[in-house]
């Protein structure tokens, strides 16, 4: 695939390149137009990140609920020198999908000595332009001898976009676990086929575990989740000139243990008309009718092998939590 990225900022050590041009508006109207007049109706998750779903993200990770990201950091910070090992053999690239606010990265780069982050690139990836800007900036404040190549994109559109040299790829979060089980695994595939072989792959991975668990992560106390899932509806406001009355939605987050996933939903609270003006649209939405946003796929050590082989990859290593909540897999591509 032949891209053209825009490249929209440069300093010495920060390059940021823009794949999200014009046919991602093109493709943000098709998907929301299907989505809305399916029945039931969807959206595309990857609509909930725009600068302020990005905030709140950040937040939900911090509510008492929300376990993943500190099971998973407190991995990261168990295994970060064996991780980072990588760049003792050789330099290259650190390349993060969805790296968001990137403070799970933090932890790599402090494993290493200072002089060593000389001989690395640290390149997220993600499709939230503000976040990643910002969060690539604080980094070269941090690390005054890092160089950070910035990928604002879209992982299941760009991934042509992956640097070709010698890479260590993460994908933090279990991000992974938010496409249902055929996106995923192309996913996977893709990253595969962009890997050289000596190349590794660390993937984040959350397990299943007691669903009690599982839906007070993803119904905090606070309502940040709620107000999360509800900016998807914000940015449609805005880049799509509709006129979702958020608060006439509710949040509804359960566990689906047939496909080992929480699903979250906007249910409409009362009959309601929507108009999205730049698709010359009218949606209809009866009492208690929900849109469907997320899946949060929960994983199985046996599942998760299996989807791996079938993408092509094996497990070189697999780090875990003691109570075996969260796995973190380093992973080679076969072959
Ligand atoms: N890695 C971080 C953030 C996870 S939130 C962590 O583990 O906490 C998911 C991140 O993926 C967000 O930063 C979001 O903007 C990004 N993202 C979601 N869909 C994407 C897509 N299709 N392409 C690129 N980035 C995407
Ligand atoms: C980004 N992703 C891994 C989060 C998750 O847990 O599935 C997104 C999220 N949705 C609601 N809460 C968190």
């Amino acid at each position: 695939m032949q891209m053209k990225a825009n490249q929209i900022a440069e300093d010495q050590r920060l390059e940021i390149r823009n794949y999200l041009d014009l046919d991602h508006r093109e493709e943000m109207m098709r998907l929301v137009g299907e989505g809305l007049s399916a029945e039931p109706k969807w959206l595309h998750c990857k609509y909930l990140y725009d600068q302020r779903g990005s905030e709140l993200f950040d937040e939900i990770c911090q509510t008492r609920e929300y376990y993943p990201t500190r099971t998973e950091m407190a991995i990261v910070e168990r295994y970060a020198r064996e991780i980072m090992d990588f760049f003792a053999l050789g330099g290259g690239d650190l390349v993060e999908m969805g790296s968001g606010s990137n403070q799970k990265v933090r932890q790599l780069l402090d494993a290493l000595p200072s002089r060593s982050l000389e001989r690395l690139r640290y390149v997220p990836f993600d499709i939230s332009e503000s976040a990643l800007v910002d969060a690539a900036r604080e980094l070269l404040d941090i690390y005054p001898r890092l160089n950070v190549m910035g990928i604002v994109g879209d992982y299941t559109r760009h991934l042509a976009a992956l640097p070709s040299g010698r890479k260590l790829l993460v994908f933090f979060g279990s991000t992974l676990g938010n496409f249902n089980e055929q996106e995923g695994l192309e996913l996977l595939k893709g990253v595969a086929s962009a890997m050289n072989p000596h190349d590794r792959f660390l993937l984040g991975l959350d397990m299943v575990k007691p669903v009690e668990v599982l839906e007070a992560a993803y119904n905090d106390s606070q309502g940040v989740t709620e107000s999360f899932l509800k900016n998807i509806l914000a940015h449609l406001n805005r880049e799509l000139g509709a006129d979702f009355p958020l608060e006439h939605f509710q949040h509804k987050a359960f566990f689906n243990a047939q496909r080992e996933c929480m699903e979250m939903h906007l249910q409409a609270r009362q009959e309601l008309t929507c108009r999205i003006d730049d698709l010359g649209l009218e949606t209809r939405f009866t009492p208690g009718e929900t849109i469907h946003v997320e899946i949060a796929r929960k994983f199985t050590p046996d599942g998760a092998k299996q989807m791996l082989r079938q993408a092509g990859l094996a497990p070189t290593r697999w780090f875990s939590d003691e109570q075996g909540w969260f796995s973190l897999v380093e992973l080679a591509r076969v072959g």
